[in-house]
């Protein structure tokens, strides 16, 4: 399948003014702004389809059809939806678009969070991500607010999402689909090149304030 590879978005010195020693930094430790939504989605960032796509749930079956030539992301997937994940997949002409998942309160945790974010008596959407040619067009909004309505079917906890700092298209959506700033999380991970990226200790305090946008 022609879909472009998920990593964590990379600082761009010339947006973020970070030098190559803070960048090489953000592999061992990483900062994200965390939002809350304690509502319903509004109905206008839940549309049924968007031209020529349409929403699905994600289940084993979809997973393998769709990530059948991406052997990595479809064993992830498949080991989220065992651990109790929510996941919505928005398809055109059988080409996936956009995904992203939700953990359930008491269930599973975000890979990008330590094991605090698996206690947490929230939902927690993470691994998010649009088709490089199909953003702009609000497409992650509308994904949000697809995350939340599964959400909302199934408890009236908080839905927390987090954004890396210097990720301000995610920033920016996350806000349009009415999501509140609620604190930033710092993280310790063991980086090994190419092999792991793993969360080991961090916090989460929820009343700091979210810098300024660049
Ligand atoms: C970040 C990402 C999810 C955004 O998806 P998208 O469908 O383009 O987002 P939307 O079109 O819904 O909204 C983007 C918002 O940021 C703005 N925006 C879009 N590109 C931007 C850019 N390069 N710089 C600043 N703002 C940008 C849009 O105007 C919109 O703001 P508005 O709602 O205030 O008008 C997408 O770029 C992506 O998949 N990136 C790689 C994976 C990733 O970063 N995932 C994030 C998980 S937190």
């Amino acid at each position: 399948m022609d879909f472009d590879s998920h990593s964590e978005p990379s600082p761009s010195p010339t947006r973020d003014g970070l030098g190559f020693f803070d960048r090489l930094g953000t592999q061992f430790f990483r900062k994200t702004l965390v939002f809350q939504h304690t509502g319903a989605p509004r109905n206008e960032d839940v549309p049924e389809s968007i031209p020529g796509s349409k929403w699905q749930v994600a289940d084993p079956d979809n997973v393998e059809t769709f990530f059948q030539a991406d052997h990595k992301r479809s064993e992830l997937f498949l080991q989220s939806l065992r651990s109790g994940c929510l996941g919505v997949f928005l398809v055109q002409n059988s080409e996936m678009v956009a995904y992203g998942w939700t953990t359930q309160p008491g269930k599973g945790r975000p890979p990008h969070l330590p094991r605090w974010a698996g206690r947490t008596q929230s939902f927690w959407i993470f691994n998010c991500h649009i088709k490089s040619s199909f953003r702009g067009q609000g497409v992650y909004k509308h994904l949000l607010g697809h995350l939340l309505k599964q959400a909302r079917e199934r408890g009236p906890e908080p839905v927390h999402v987090d954004a890396f700092p210097e990720n301000v298209a995610s920033r920016r959506a996350i806000l349009s689909a009415g999501f509140v700033s609620c604190g930033v999380t710092r993280t310790l991970k063991l980086w090994v090149p190419g092999i792991t990226h793993l969360p080991l200790a961090g916090t989460w305090s929820p009343e700091e304030r979210h810098p300024e946008r660049n």
